[in-house]
């Protein structure tokens, strides 16, 4: 089991670049399948979410080839299987999309019900409610779900709720279909845009991603043959803007979209820290404690849910008492318990939670309990006094490219530790 060994106390400065959307790359690897030809992908970022997807796609006949460290060539001419292999689609929650993308291409799915970080109750109801107005008979029983349909028909179909999962799967599920479908009250992600100017550009009629309203103009065929960039991360460039606030350093955060992070940067601001926006990068310095400042998680525009454990560090320390309310999940303040063991006063409420700032965090050995805690804690361990070592790392790695590495180049003094 590896473990991080952190020791706090150096402001981070320099440059770093951020990485191809984790978020992007798991939902676009399945959106493949719909396409009958061969396409690129650039700017993925090698983490271990993306790999086990590569995998599933090899189980269900593609051909995947890493051409490069981040860039994949994807053959989906021989799609043969309509089951992916059970096991590893219960280990993340993006193998949902493969009952879009296969539903789509075959009219037949079966895939595992997906697992990923445990951060309450993740129904796929609405995921259900948009196959089945397409046409598709839907069945969920030991421990997986299975979809067919003779014939997928456009159609009307309004979100009950506000799911960035279940707008990527329906509009999956909907680019192969006879005639047009309208998505209503969709989630307006970065990633569900680059979804659909990913399968626009291998051939799909997709248009209002980005809006509450997607309109899907069924094509007869995706014939690929192209190349695409994932969108850059936003909740990793994010996770280094808050770096920069927690340890009153200086930054620049290469290769991001400045306008996905501007509530985040408003909060920053209030916080008292200091940014730029220049093309496609982002300068934040900070030179004093953060401010408090309350935050509500609310879907894209909003304030992100996959930050708030991020921040949560910065308001741990901040001068004065801050309450976050998460309005997304039902449990998302797990990583608390461990911000405490680091002499954080941090009350968790259920839904929301009061962070009383201290001073100082001390370091302490503390354990991942999910994927964005575990970037914080690597952030509340930069900042506390002395030895910090974080376990529980594979969900890290489900998340985050090279992330030790990326922190060790703008200073941090974090090594990983590989035991048996
Ligand atoms: C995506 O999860 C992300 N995962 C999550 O990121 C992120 O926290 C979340 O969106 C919100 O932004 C991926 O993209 C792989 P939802 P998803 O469907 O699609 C409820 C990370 O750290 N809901 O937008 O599963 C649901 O319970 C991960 O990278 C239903 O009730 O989230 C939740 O309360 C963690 N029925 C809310 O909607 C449904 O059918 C939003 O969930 C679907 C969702």
């Amino acid at each position: 089991m590896d473990k991080l060994v952190i020791n706090g106390g150096n402001p981070l400065k320099g440059e770093v670049t951020i990485s191809g959307a984790k978020n992007a790359a798991v939902a676009l690897i399945p959106a493949t399948v719909l396409i009958d030809g061969i396409c690129t992908i650039t700017n993925v970022p090698n983490i271990s979410d993306v790999k086990i997807s590569c995998k599933i796609l090899e189980e269900i006949g593609a051909k995947v080839e890493w051409i490069s460290k981040n860039e994949l060539k994807i053959d989906t001419r021989n799609i043969t299987n309509t089951t992916a292999p059970l096991d590893m689609t219960s280990k993340f929650r993006a193998s949902s999309y493969f009952i879009g993308s296969l539903l789509g291409r075959c009219k037949k799915a079966v895939v595992g019900l997906p697992g990923g970080c445990n951060l309450g109750a993740r129904p796929i109801d609405q995921h259900i409610k948009g196959f089945e107005s397409l046409g598709a008979k839907v069945e969920v029983s030991q421990g997986r779900i299975s979809a067919e349909a003779t014939k997928l028909e456009g159609t009307h179909i309004y979100l009950d709720i506000v799911s960035v999962g279940a707008t990527i799967n329906v509009m999956l599920a909907s680019v192969l279909a006879d005639g047009s479908t309208i998505i209503e009250n969709c989630a307006k992600e970065p990633h569900i845009v680059d979804v659909a100017n990913f399968l626009n550009t291998m051939g799909a009629d997709i248009r209002g991603a980005g809006t509450d309203v997607i309109k899907v103009k069924g094509v007869k065929k995706l014939t690929g043959n192209s190349t695409y960039s994932v969108v850059p991360d936003q909740i990793e460039a994010g996770t280094f803007m808050l770096a920069a606030v927690a340890t009153k350093g200086d930054l620049i955060i290469k290769n991001c979209i400045p306008e996905h992070m501007d509530c985040l940067t408003a909060k920053i601001l209030e916080m008292g820290a200091k940014v730029e926006y220049n093309d496609d990068t982002i300068h934040v310095s900070a030179s004093q404690r953060p401010h408090k400042a309350n935050i509500k998680t609310q879907p894209y525009p909003g304030f992100p849910t996959d930050l708030q454990p991020q921040i949560g560090v910065c308001l741990s320390i901040a001068n004065g008492t801050s309450i976050i309310k998460e309005g997304i999940w039902e449990s998302r303040f797990q990583y608390t318990a461990e911000l405490n063991k680091m002499g954080a006063k941090i009350t968790d409420q259920g839904k929301s939670a009061i962070f009383e700032g201290v001073e100082k965090l001390y370091g302490a050995p503390v354990e991942a309990t999910d994927l964005r805690a575990a970037a914080a804690l690597i952030i509340a361990g930069l900042v506390a006094d002395g030895e910090t070592t974080l376990t529980n790392l594979a969900h890290l790695d489900r998340g985050y490219e090279n992330i030790e590495e990326k922190f060790r180049k703008i200073g941090a003094n974090i090594q990983r530790i590989s035991e048996e």
